[in-house]
């Protein structure tokens, strides 16, 4: 029988097994969170303004937490003003609300390949055809790729990208592309969804994003804070231009609106100054993370893989090989207590490759190490057997 293709929601309901070495999961580590800061940002709102906090706000979000998305933008290149911010559950929730709003069945859309498999899950459940560019780290496509993507008939109703350091290709939007890829889709007609989750995490300054090239318009901006300060918080938001009230609508249908003390804690955080340094610490444990995993892998690899250091971010793209062995490997791997992922979800058609991502955040140094040591074994054992196969046949 045919297997059941993994859904988003079976990798979010992996087992955290202490006996497994997890690479898989796209999660950041809970060892990293600023659970200090957190606290006595919590605190402080249920000391001053516990009636707000508890009680139903209007659906596009709390008036502080909007306010203090608008200053934080601002030193991002982004200038808007905080009605134009629509707080949403997650980065999750703000692809969802804008490709629900957005798009309908059989229209197309132009996205990365490989792309981050949430957005594909949710364009899927439209219903949308996918016209793909290839993207990965020191092969940006050119704009002219893009260009041509938009050209083609029939005419893109969204172009879907996640400008900085992409997940899981780890690629990075060169800066002097931006500017043109906002311009030609703009002349297209065809509004681009940027999706901006990693974009603080890049080592060096981030690049402006897509969004402050500009008015609203032609970008559609979805972040969230769940990759910087704590996934649990569950707060994203999207700048959704001209789709405000229609994206609101929806939102506020399915659930009025998000959680209240989540929102007032998240500003709170945001107030308090904190977040720089936050992204600064994270930046550096990152990095070292990235250096002993990509170290392991520059020398272990079976030759024809590579695995390019994405420059920030904590998630290793490797790749190379037959796509055959993809599956074995995954099995092989959790055989021996390390678990990664096959990057066959991550395309809305089949890979030419074989890819895997790593996460390097979230094991202890010494089992990332053992993790990385015993996946590059595998690799190795799998495609001497499926070379020996072939020179077989
Ligand atoms: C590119 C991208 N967008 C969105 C999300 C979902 O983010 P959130 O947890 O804020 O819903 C993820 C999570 O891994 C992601 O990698």
């Amino acid at each position: 029988m045919p297997q059941a293709p993994l859904r988003l929601l079976d990798l979010m309901r992996q087992t955290e097994d202490p006996q497994v070495i997890n690479l898989a999961a796209g999660i950041p580590s809970p060892d990293f969170l600023p659970l200090d800061a957190l606290k006595s940002a919590l605190e402080g709102e249920v000391q001053s303004r516990a009636r707000e906090m508890f009680s139903y706000h209007r659906p596009e979000g709390a008036a502080p937490l909007r306010e203090a998305i608008r200053d934080y933008l601002r030193i991002r290149g982004v200038s808007v003003q905080a009605d134009q911010v629509l707080v949403t559950t997650g980065c999750s929730g703000a692809l969802a609300s804008i490709i629900g709003t957005v798009l309908k069945k059989g229209d197309t859309v132009v996205c990365e390949a490989p792309a981050y498999y949430g957005q594909l899950e949710l364009l899927r459940a439209v219903g949308v055809k996918f016209r793909t560019v290839t993207t990965a780290v020191g092969q940006e496509p050119d704009p002219s790729k893009w260009e041509r993507a938009l050209k083609a008939k029939p005419k893109p109703k969204l172009l879907v990208v996640t400008s900085t350091l992409s997940n899981p290709s780890g690629a990075t939007l060169k800066e002097e592309g931006r500017t043109k890829l906002v311009e030609i889709c703009r002349q297209a007609g065809v509004p681009i969804l940027e999706d901006d989750i990693y974009g603080d995490l890049l080592g060096r300054s981030r690049p402006k994003p897509l969004r402050a090239f500009d008015d609203g318009s032609t970008v559609l901006y979805a972040t969230s804070f769940s990759k910087t300060v704590a996934p649990g918080l569950r707060i994203g938001f999207s700048l959704p231009g001209k789709w405000m009230e229609a994206a609101a609508d929806r939102q506020c249908r399915q659930s009025i609106h998000g959680a209240v003390p989540s929102e007032y804690m998240t500003a709170a955080f945001l107030r308090s100054g904190r977040m720089e340094g936050h992204l600064e610490m994270l930046k550096t444990v990152y990095a070292k993370r990235r250096e002993l995993a990509g170290g392991i892998l520059a020398r272990e690899l079976p030759e024809g893989y590579r695995a390019d250091d994405p420059g920030g971010g904590y998630m290793l793209w490797v790749r190379g090989g037959k796509p055959g062995i993809m599956e074995e490997v995954r099995k092989k791997c959790l055989e021996r207590g390390v678990a990664v992922v096959g990057g066959g979800i991550f395309f809305a058609a089949q890979p030419k490759e074989a890819c895997f991502r790593l996460n390097c955040a979230r094991a202890t140094p010494e089992d990332l190490a053992r993790g990385v040591g015993i996946f590059c074994e595998v690799l190795k054992a799998e495609s001497g057997r499926s070379g020996a196969r072939k020179s077989r046949t």
